[in-house]
């Protein structure tokens, strides 16, 4: 059965590549009274106002002006069963990990706490106008249903998988090389490729797995090309003295991985902040991608995140969230502290870089960006509507804005849920509804 045509007006912008600035206009597309036009998920038709209503004369108009019509915002690492870590006061690192977030994880062996957390997970998500995340799911294979199942109800471009964890964490967050292997083989056939899910690979990071676990993920990377990997490198400068104790022989820690076949280009690699020049070699030879987690960093103190440094040497990396050791849901207070962050190093983010980033950027580095990241027509309608004039603060600084950038870097700075007005998947409204519900009037 066909549905009917959907249309939404309002001022279009998406990018075609990353833009040196506001001059640079064959970088991005901007209509002020623009149009999208949908229709069973996908975007069928982007253009100004009058032609594109002129082509679908039947069509349900929602009138979004004087909002911004974009692509969905894309979190490319995130904790989901951390939803109730998030905010867990004092400790660096490791400390943090065991003081708040096992204990945490350990309720994720209950399936109904599971499906219980991936309901706020997403709705979080959509009210933050998120449309897809990577997300790390717990050591349960009952997590990874849940968060696979709830996205399904949502139609959700979701990617996600089990962390594989055989040591150096309590004993009801361990798995085994075998159980860990296994469990994940299982998930890929269950859910890789269904729908809309991807599957992530995902050894948590080389401290929580023994190097015969580390053989094991690699047999499954090699198994299964088409999906995800995921993991943590070079986060924290304890992390990376004890992972230098643990695999003695390792030149560096991103050796490890890169010694048990874990890095490809679809291979996401959380935090990347201490590297090593050899290390950033073997991240341009392999197109493995650095993610950089600025409200996490800065939160549990990590360190700084060399963006600069890496695409000077034309490694393309991607933005998150890192909740619940990140402060935010908002893609837009993400680029807000990863500002920040440039700031420090004398590095300079363009607003229209930053929407760039958590857009198109993002999924180009996931391999996605002929699905979701931009208004193209034939992409899944994930669309997010924004409002710069949310809050009291930003409209009165909107009274003074003359430019598209100015606008943009006013949402970057001071925007978060308040200013998304609505939230689009697959061409259905979200973001004031929850999955459950959306999916129960179909
Ligand atoms: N390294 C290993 N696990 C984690 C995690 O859950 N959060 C962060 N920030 N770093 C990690
Ligand atoms: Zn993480």
């Amino acid at each position: 059965p066909t549905e009917k045509y959907t249309l939404l007006r309002g001022r279009v912008l998406d990018f075609h590549s990353r833009p040196e600035g506001e001059a640079d206009t064959a970088a991005y597309r901007y209509i002020e009274d623009g149009a999208i036009l949908m229709k069973d998920g996908k975007i069928k038709a982007v253009g100004a106002y009058c032609d594109v209503a002129a082509k679908a004369t039947d069509a349900a108009v929602t009138d979004h002006r004087p909002n911004l019509l974009m692509a969905g915002f894309i979190d490319t690492h995130v904790h989901f069963p951390q939803v109730q870590v998030i905010a867990s006061w004092g400790s660096q690192l490791l400390d943090w990990l065991n003081n708040y977030t096992f204990p945490e994880e350990t309720r994720f062996e209950s399936p109904v706490h599971c499906e219980a957390m991936a309901g706020h997970f997403y709705d979080l998500l959509l009210s933050h106008g998120t449309t897809t995340a990577v997300s790390f799911c717990s050591v349960h294979t009952a997590s990874v249903d849940a968060y696979f199942s709830e996205a399904a109800r949502r139609n959700m471009c979701m990617i996600g998988g089990k962390v594989m964890m055989d040591r150096n964490a309590p004993d009801a967050l361990t798995d085994t090389p075998v159980s860990g292997y296994d469990n994940s083989k299982a998930l890929i056939d269950k859910w890789h490729g269904k729908g809309r899910a991807h599957y992530a690979i995902t050894p948590r990071f080389a401290i929580t797995s023994t190097p015969e676990q580390m053989e094991m993920a690699g047999a499954l990377v090699a198994e299964h090309p088409e999906c995800f990997v995921q993991t943590h490198l070079s986060e924290n400068h304890d992390e990376i003295a004890f992972t230098a104790e643990l695999y003695p022989q390792a030149p560096d820690y991103l050796g490890v991985y890169e010694s048990y076949g874990l890095l490809t280009p679809k291979t996401l690699l959380g935090h990347s902040i201490h590297l090593q020049p050899r290390e950033i070699e073997v991240l341009a030879e392999t197109q493995a991608k650095p993610v950089f987690c600025p409200t996490s960093n800065l939160f549990l103190g990590s360190g700084l995140f060399d963006d600069a440094g890496l695409r000077s040497k034309n490694i393309q990396n991607a933005i998150a969230t890192d909740i619940g050791a990140g402060t935010s849901y908002s893609m837009l207070q993400t680029l807000n502290e990863g500002y920040k962050v440039l700031q420090l190093q004398n590095q300079k983010l363009h607003p229209l870089q930053a929407f760039h980033w958590i857009t198109r950027g993002n999924a180009e580095v996931l391999g996605l960006a002929d699905r979701i990241g931009t208004l193209e027509v034939g992409t899944d309608a994930d669309i997010v509507v924004l409002n710069s004039r949310a809050t009291p603060a930003m409209d009165l600084r909107m009274q003074c804005a003359e430019t598209l950038s100015e606008e943009l870097f006013v949402l970057q700075m001071l925007g978060d849920d308040r200013a998304i007005a609505e939230t689009y998947v697959a061409g259905k409204a979200m973001k004031h509804t929850s999955g459950k519900t959306a999916l129960a009037e179909g």
